[in-house]
């Protein structure tokens, strides 16, 4: 989805996080890597209030990667159990705020648990007015790629799509949450700078920010950081900055 007017303003409309560090956040403490996990639903729960607080209407987190299930069982069974607590002992919080949750991935690959907890959580909030916060879950960015295809695929195959036709709208409209628009900012935690597989297709004009804070200690200071490192930017989406500047471009996107 191309960029909007909101984008071209200085709050971006749609923060997404790539959660990293809370391994070694745990380990240069002596803890299990799990302890890290759960020192990390904190910063979750600060960062998700800071989002809408701070007016911004999109929040999308990189929970599990498709990647992740080759982790030591019982660290993606940890995982599993964080993100149900707290679908489910957030759940208040949201309604009362009004958040939209939101999940994107590979779904039918969680435990039925915890897909429970997320049934529950999406259908709950469906009508919530108040922003939205996405979980990427067993999710992948080339995944994701490979099954718009294959939808487009089955679509040409049963006549209802002219492959002719087919351009980078009708192609994004096939993605999990065709109706979100991309990323204004990218942020990534613990000291890397990668973009590991998340939203290949969504943040091609996003900003990145990355920090040397791990997941765990990031919290609202680090978040507004990252919100002025996005507004020193001038973001140009091909364009040359005179255009930027007269708003022009004919073909801006
Ligand atoms: C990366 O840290 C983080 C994850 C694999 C998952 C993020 C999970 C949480 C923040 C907790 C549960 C989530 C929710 C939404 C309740 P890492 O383990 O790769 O860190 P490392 O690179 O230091 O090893």
């Amino acid at each position: 989805m191309p960029p909007d007017e909101s984008a071209l303003t200085r709050l971006p409309r749609h923060v997404a996080i790539i959660m990293d560090g809370n391994g070694r956040w745990a380990e240069a403490r002596g803890l299990q890597r799990n302890r890290g996990h759960l020192a990390g639903v904190e910063s979750v729960k600060e960062i998700v209030r800071s989002v809408q607080d701070l007016g911004m209407e999109y929040l999308t987190l990189f929970a599990f990667s498709s990647e992740n299930w080759n982790r030591p069982d019982s660290e993606v069974a940890e995982l599993m159990r964080l993100l149900e607590v707290y679908l489910d002992e957030n759940l208040v919080e949201a309604q009362e705020r009004g958040v939209r949750l939101r999940v994107m991935g590979q779904l039918d690959r969680l435990p039925v648990s915890t897909q429970s907890s997320v049934d529950r959580a999406v259908e709950a909030t469906r009508d919530n007015p108040n922003g939205e916060l996405i979980f990427a879950l067993s999710y992948g960015g080339r995944g994701e790629i490979v099954d718009a295809a294959r939808r487009l695929m089955r679509a040409a195959e049963a006549g209802t799509l002219d492959p002719e036709s087919l351009d980078e709208k009708t192609f994004g409209a096939h993605l999990y949450l065709p109706d979100v628009p991309d990323p204004d900012l990218l942020v990534r935690t613990g000291d890397e700078c990668r973009i590991s597989n998340f939203l290949l297709w969504q943040v091609a004009y996003a900003e990145i920010h990355t920090t040397s804070v791990m997941w765990p200690d990031f919290r609202r200071e680090h978040l507004e950081a990252a919100i002025e490192d996005y507004r020193s930017r001038e973001r140009r989406f091909g364009m040359t900055s005179a255009q930027v500047e007269t708003g022009g471009g004919a073909g801006r996107r």
